[in-house]
């Protein structure tokens, strides 16, 4: 078997038909969906991801002790999710957010207009795998779409670049849970109970079987500390949560260090 630090994850490359579908898939997913996205979210996950974010939270928490005001990038924002949790807890953290999803954005522009117009926050439209800034954040997080990217490493890499030294990346996903009983069941919900839900919902018809795949595709968490520490990262670690159903990685990007 091989080691953590042997594993590689593939890009198939910005161009590639993959990463394009791909991309469109995300855009055209949301367009019917972005509005019900939260409550639907509440109804599949049944609630985990709530208490999932707790976890993100005490990262984020850990973080800004002893900083008197930090600017994050929640990428892959979606409707913001992770955004609105942090910005309710920490009133020092401006934040910013894109999203591939045109849609997704207009609803979180919605909700920052109803809650948070007074902070300094910027959502806009812009794809994780393209370059977006460099020294900039103090924390990036994304939560629910690291699975989603094609090109994990030009991602990756481009946090690398986004993160000030000394930043913070942190990670939380859906994962494949490796165990019996959890496996067999979790199988059942996602290929048996599931698609019928999305479609008692009025979910687009593919969004049941894609969630099943992107968990299919998403990294190992070793695997995954293994892509950021290729990237720079140090003090990486994982967690995984529900016995195995998600996951939480974080890295920090060190003080002295060139992108590699
Ligand atoms: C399951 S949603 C999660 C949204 C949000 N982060 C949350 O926790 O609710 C996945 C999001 O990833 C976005 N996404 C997928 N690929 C992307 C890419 N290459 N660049 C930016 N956003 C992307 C999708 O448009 C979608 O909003």
């Amino acid at each position: 078997m091989k080691s953590a630090s042997e594993l590689s994850i593939e890009d198939p490359g910005l161009d590639s038909i993959e990463a394009q579908q791909r991309k469109q898939y995300m855009v055209d997913l949301f367009v019917t969906q972005a509005k019900n996205y939260d409550l639907h979210d509440d109804i599949y996950g049944l609630y985990a991801h709530r208490l999932w974010v707790l976890s993100l939270l005490r990262v984020v928490k850990s973080f800004m002790q002893g900083r008197s005001s930090a600017r994050m990038l929640d990428l892959a924002c979606g409707t913001g999710f992770v955004t609105f949790n942090v910005a309710r807890k920490h009133s020092n953290i401006d934040i910013d957010g894109f999203d591939i999803s045109p849609d997704m954005i207009a609803v979180a522009r919605e909700r920052y207009e109803k809650g948070f117009k007074e902070r300094d926050f910027n959502f806009w439209v812009g794809d994780s795998e393209i370059a977006y800034a460099e020294n900039k954040y103090d924390i990036v997080t994304t939560s629910f779409a690291f699975r989603n990217f094609a090109n994990k490493n030009l991602a990756t890499e481009n946090v690398f670049k986004a993160l000030k030294p000394g930043g913070v990346f942190i990670i939380q996903d859906l994962t494949k849970p490796e165990r019996q009983p959890l496996k067999g069941l979790y199988l059942f919900y996602m290929k048996r109970i599931l698609p019928v839900i999305t479609r008692m919902l009025g979910t687009e018809k593919t969004a049941a079987a894609w969630l099943y795949k992107s968990i299919q595709m998403m990294p190992r968490n070793a695997e995954l500390k293994a892509l950021l520490e290729s990237k720079g990262f140090g003090g990486v670690y994982y967690k995984s949560m529900t016995m195995g159903i998600a996951c939480l990685v974080v890295g920090y990007k060190p003080q002295e260090q060139a992108a590699r």
